[in-house]
C-alpha cells in the first residue's frame, strides 16, 4: 500500500475545495492501492512559515513544524487539491510546502486543480517551481476542473464527470507506479 496524503489547499469558509477533495478521497480509497491521510489545511492551521533555520537542515524549533514534518515524512505520495487565486497558487498550500523540505523529496505528486475558465491551471504552473525545488516529482495526468462550482449538487457534494474520474484514475495509477520506482532512491529520514 502507498500512504497517500491528500491536501486540501484552500482554507476559506465555504470553499469548494473541500467537496472536491472528498471526491478525490473516495476515489483513492476505492482504488485499493492507497492508505489515505486527509489533510485539511484549515484544520492543520499552520502559521506563516516561522522557523529560524532553513527547512533543509531539519532543525525545527516549533511543535507544529515537528508534527507537520512527521506527517509529510510518513507519506509516500501526494495529491494537492487546489484552486488558483489571481492567476497563481493558493497561499496556504505554498506555505505548507515551504515549512519542510527533505520530507517531500523523491515522492510523486498529482494535482487536482479547479477554478473558472482555466480550471486552476495557472495556479498549478505557479506552484510548479516550488514543488520542484523541494524534490517532489509531478505526475503527468492532471485533473483540471473548470467552473467547478457548477458541479456541486444540492447536497453540496462534488459530482465528477466521466472524464474527471478517468483522469484521476490515471493520475492514481501513475502515483502508484512512481512510488514503487522512487522508493529505492529516497533519502533516508534523518533523526
Ligand atoms: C482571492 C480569489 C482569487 C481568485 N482568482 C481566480 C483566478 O485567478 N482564476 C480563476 O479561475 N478563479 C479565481 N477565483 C475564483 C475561484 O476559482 C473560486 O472562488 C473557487 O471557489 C475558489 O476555490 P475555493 O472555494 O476552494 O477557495 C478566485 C477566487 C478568490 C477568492
Amino acid at each position: 500500500m502507498s500512504r497517500l496524503m491528500i491536501v486540501v489547499g484552500s482554507v476559506r469558509p465555504g470553499r469548494i475545495g473541500l467537496p472536491i477533495a472528498d471526491w478525490v478521497r473516495e476515489q483513492a480509497e476505492a482504488d485499493g492501492r492507497f492508505e489515505v491521510d486527509f489533510v485539511d489545511l484549515a484544520e492543520l492551521n499552520l502559521p506563516f512559515m516561522d522557523e529560524p533555520n532553513h527547512p533543509r537542515l531539519r532543525q525545527y524549533t516549533k511543535q507544529h513544524t515537528l508534527d507537520w514534518s512527521a506527517r509529510v515524512e510518513a507519506a509516500d505520495a501526494f495529491i494537492f487539491v487546489t484552486p488558483e487565486y489571481n492567476y497563481s497558487y493558493a497561499p496556504a498550500l505554498k506555505n505548507a510546502v515551504d515549512f519542510v523540505f527533505q520530507e517531500w523529496s523523491r515522492k510523486p505528486l498529482a494535482f487536482v486543480s479547479y477554478g473558472g475558465v482555466s480550471g486552476g491551471t495557472r495556479g498549478v504552473v505557479a506552484l510548479g517551481t516550488t514543488v520542484t525545488a523541494v524534490g517532489l516529482v509531478v505526475v503527468q495526468p492532471k485533473v483540471e476542473i473548470p467552473f467547478a462550482v457548477k458541479q456541486l449538487g444540492d447536497d453540496g457534494r462534488f459530482e465528477a464527470n466521466e472524464h474527471q474520474e478517468k483522469t484521476l484514475a490515471a493520475a492514481l495509477a501513475e502515483i502508484a507506479a512512481l512510488d514503487v520506482a522512487l522508493r529505492p532512491v529516497r533519502p533516508l529520514p534523518r533523526a
